[in-house]
């Protein structure tokens, strides 16, 4: 019983009030797992003692993963084969289940007892199906938005992040699951992702990048630790001795297992550095490859039982040699998920614009919507890749809202054409009079458009967007070119549209002028609009490159106003207000590639044309991260960020409209004016001609470059609008003069100033303008999520710690206080911070 109150209260360095709130929930975790847990020493004992009962093949059986990502069993042992499944938004890997909001969007909750309660919850998910290890939390920070996998992560700031994933791993492990803290480290674009070499610098990498993965193993004890696929400072992660057994298992004291990512170990040197699982299967910590490098004294015995005990000690710790993880009574599809969903979602909305209280609708006013959109049917539960989840009974945003009220009248359109239309009309034709349809379709086997083609015919279109049919040889690199025609029937713009997938290239070029170049694992689709005359055939030229699997593409050539629905307008202008419903899917937001920064092709159109037809229009999103707004968001009166809401988005979004719901999410993320401003921006591609990211920003990012690069930025980080209005006062910082290892209390009131209960989220910031190294103006150190009915006050206390004031000290390769003043700023957004207060740190 003692031990696991020890293990889950001691390192909750109680540095909000949040966890004063969250106590009932930790409570509940200890009463749960205190029949299972035993203490370090004691699972230590047992280990020592199924440890020589293995013979050493079978100690390296137990490296890789075994037949479906299970791991191996060792029956004479009582080990069972652990079962994997994906999260993080859902226990997605065996069939339907229940999805969450997207991580972004649980980080916008800023709650960090929901976010424990969202883990639980994944955890009797988990039970249900038998899983023994949840691959999630992803954690990777938010450096800019065209990373496909932002959606998954916890935004841009460590500290938030890491108080989120901590909570979300008590909740998962509370139920005797494993949780799965990824990617570990700098995993943070999808472009190019196996081959990036990170260059971060020392300081750079321990305060913006690794503080996340340490709150999850010293603050969560995460039980298992995921490497990812890139290099840091010239090293896979996979064989990165200094993150993986410097960093990792001696700083941090990691006790749990180290699993590579799927298909991320390339040598048997991973063994050395501190890769104690190669998932999903072993190709080098296997037998054959280990058997002789320890025979020949390259890797030690000691090093491989190293290994084995942390897969035994996980197993005893966890108790699955003692119970079957298949809880049978629990139902898979059950309302107590299906609650946490809702919750999610609506705790993760973010408003962002409410120009002249157009929200919360007045129903007794408001009798007909319309919704108009490509997200708002179907549902958009979660975006794309490992975490997608094939989510039991999803809610789109139209079914959620025509559910909402029994006589509200919803009318609805998706607004634009879907790609695979645009793909499949085709449009072209093989002579310049237009007489024959189609495309010439060329194959070079060579991989490359010199000489004569190995296969010619003729195609009606170029369309695998649905079909993947179009597959590459085995092991053959193909270049594949379409040439025809295009004539426009009228004198307005053409557009073309072209989408490709993963690490395929592309050339598109009208009138032999390239107007579309697609870059290997970026942001798909892309569009040109050209200006081009009535009836005057265009040649058209579309170069491909397929990488080696074969991918989705299309490519596409029509009048740029046949984009939108014939009646859209119509139907923006029957409403009494009209909810625009625009962002990515699952397809073009995803695992393996990024992301535009703009909106896919014909929402920004979408958008002015409904706001032109109806002024009274809420724009809602479904996306992992900021977008352009271009010129269409001074038009529109309301912004609602939504990312991706998981099973109950619809039902949630009606209810945050009606008014049943307050919005309360705030930004974890800094929406900047334009992407460019982003400090990270410029140094987020390769180095032309090498494979290195330098991570040239440093210590800057996100809200921590403002002051610096004097951006400001959109919307700011912690940002959020709500229905009812807040007040900030009271400061009071003590002690006054502090020594760096006293607790300071930070403490102050916030008061529901307005008509409705809602809930705040105070935000406080420390300053060291007297720091001997450049820092940011302002780091969050702490918040609190608070609900307030109107006219209530609460009296809040935040405590900051050694940790809150330091950097880190290269020299000293630790964290350092600097003496001097320091400025505790509080407010509900890094750039609203009414209240301000210095004080001294001796
Ligand atoms: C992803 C991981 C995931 C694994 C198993 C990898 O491609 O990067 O996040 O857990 O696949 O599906």
């Amino acid at each position: 019983m003692k031990t696991l109150v020890f293990m889950f209260l001691k390192p909750l360095r109680v540095a909000t009030l949040t966890l004063l709130v969250s106590l009932s929930a930790i409570a509940t975790v200890t009463a749960l797992a205190q029949t299972q847990r035993r203490s370090p020493e004691e699972i230590d004992r047992e280990v020592d003692a199924l440890l020589p009962k293995l013979t050493l093949e079978q100690k390296i059986e137990l490296l890789g993963g075994g037949e479906g990502a299970f791991t191996y069993a060792i029956p004479h042992i009582g080990l069972p084969p652990l079962k994997n499944s994906d999260g993080p938004v859902g226990v997605r890997s065996w069939g339907p289940t229940t999805a969450y909001a997207a991580g972004i969007g649980l980080a916008a909750s800023w709650d960090t007892a929901f976010a424990q309660r969202l883990g639980e919850s994944l955890g009797r998910d988990a039970r249900a199906r038998g899983v023994n290890f949840l691959l999630g939390p992803g954690v990777n920070i938010y450096r800019a938005p065209m990373n496909g996998r932002n959606f998954e992560y916890f935004g841009e700031d460590p500290y938030l992040a890491g108080q989120i994933a901590a909570h979300y791993i008590l909740g998962v492990q509370s139920r005797d699951v494993v949780a799965t803290v990824k990617h570990y480290a700098a995993n943070n674009s999808e472009y190019d992702r196996d081959n990036i070499n990170a260059i971060i610098d020392e300081r750079t990498l321990r305060e913006i990048y690794l503080p996340v993965f340490e709150a999850a193993v010293k603050e969560g004890h995460v039980g298992a630790v995921m490497d990812s696929y890139n290099l840091v400072n010239g090293e896979y992660t996979t064989q990165n001795e200094f993150l993986d057994t410097e960093v990792l298992k001696k700083d941090w004291g990691f006790r749990g297992i180290l699993m590579s990512d799927w298909g991320a170990t390339h040598s048997v040197a991973a063994a050395n550095a501190g890769l104690d699982l190669e998932m999903p299967s072993p190709e080098f910590m296997n037998q054959r490859t280990l058997l002789p490098a320890i025979k020949e004294g390259q890797v030690s015995i000691a090093t491989i039982d190293d290994k084995v005990r942390r897969i035994l000690r996980i197993a005893v710790e966890f108790g699955f040699l003692n119970h079957d993880q298949t809880e049978l009574s629990t139902p898979l599809y059950n309302q107590e998920s299906r609650a946490v969903a809702l919750q999610s979602a609506e705790e993760s909305l973010v408003l962002l614009k409410n120009e002249g209280h157009l929200l919360p609708l007045d129903l007794s006013r408001v009798h007909t919507i319309t919704i108009i959109g490509p997200d708002a049917y179907p549902p958009q539960a979660s975006a794309g890749g490992s975490a997608n989840v094939d989510a039991f009974a999803p809610v789109s945003f139209l079914t959620g809202l025509s559910d909402a009220a029994p006589n509200l009248k919803v009318l609805w359109s998706p607004g634009i054409k879907d790609l695979s239309q645009l793909f499949g009309a085709g449009n072209f034709s093989t002579d310049e009079q237009g007489k024959h349809p189609g495309l010439r379709q060329e194959e070079f086997d060579s991989g490359t458009f010199v000489g004569k083609p190995d296969r010619v015919s003729v195609v009606p279109n170029v369309d695998h967007w649905e079909d993947t049919e179009f597959t590459t040889p085995a092991n053959k690199k193909l270049a594949v070119r379409w040439a025809g025609y295009y004539t426009p029937p009228t004198s307005e713009a053409t557009c073309f549209i072209a989408a490709t997938k993963g690490g395929d290239s592309y050339r598109l070029y009208v009138n032999e002028r390239l107007v579309l170049q697609g870059l290997p694992h970026r942001g798909e689709p892309q569009a040109a609009e050209i200006d081009l005359p009535a009836s005057r055939p265009v040649s058209v030229r579309f170069d491909y490159l397929p990488d080696n699997d074969h991918r989705p593409f299309g490519l596409a050539a029509f009048p740029a106003a046949d984009m939108l629905e014939p009646n859209v307008r119509k139907l923006a202008a029957l409403g009494d207000v009209v909810v625009v419903s625009v962002g990515f899917t699952s397809e073009t937001e995803k695992e393996g590639h990024d992301r535009t920064y703009e909106l896919p092709p014909g929402q920004e159109d979408l958008i002015k044309a409904v706001v032109g037809a109806n002024p009274h229009a809420i724009v809602v999103l479904t996306v992992g991260g900021s977008v352009a707004t271009g010129d269409w968001l001074d038009r529109v009166p309301a912004l609602l960020q939504t990312w991706y809401g998981g099973s109950e988005a619809g039902n949630a979004l009606a209810a945050a409209l009606l008014g049943r719901v307050t919005p309360s999410g705030k930004l974890p993320i800094t929406w900047w004016r334009r992407v460019e401003d982003n400090p990270a921006y410029p140094n987020y591609y390769e180095e032309p001609g090498t494979h290195e990211v330098k991570y040239r920003e440093g210590v800057f990012l996100g809200y921590r470059a403002v002051g610096k690069t004097g951006k400001k930025p959109l919307f700011p980080f912690g940002f959020g609008l709500s229905y009812t209005m807040f007040a900030f006062s009271h400061l009071s910082v003590t002690p006054q003069v502090a020594s760096p290892e006293e607790p300071i209390s930070v403490s102050f009131d916030v008061q529901n100033t307005g008509q409705q209960t809602g809930a705040e989220v105070a935000q406080v910031y420390v300053g060291d303008p007297s720091a001997t190294v450049p820092r940011p103006e302002k780091e969050l150190k702490g918040f609190e999520r608070v609900e307030l009915r109107p006219g209530e006050t609460k009296h809040l206390v935040v405590k900051l710690n050694k940790r809150s004031l330091a950097y880190w000290d290269v020299n000293t390769h630790g964290w350092k206080v600097d003496p001097g003043q320091f400025v505790v700023y509080v407010g509900d957004a890094s750039e609203y911070v009414p209240l301000r207060q210095e004080f001294t740190v001796r």
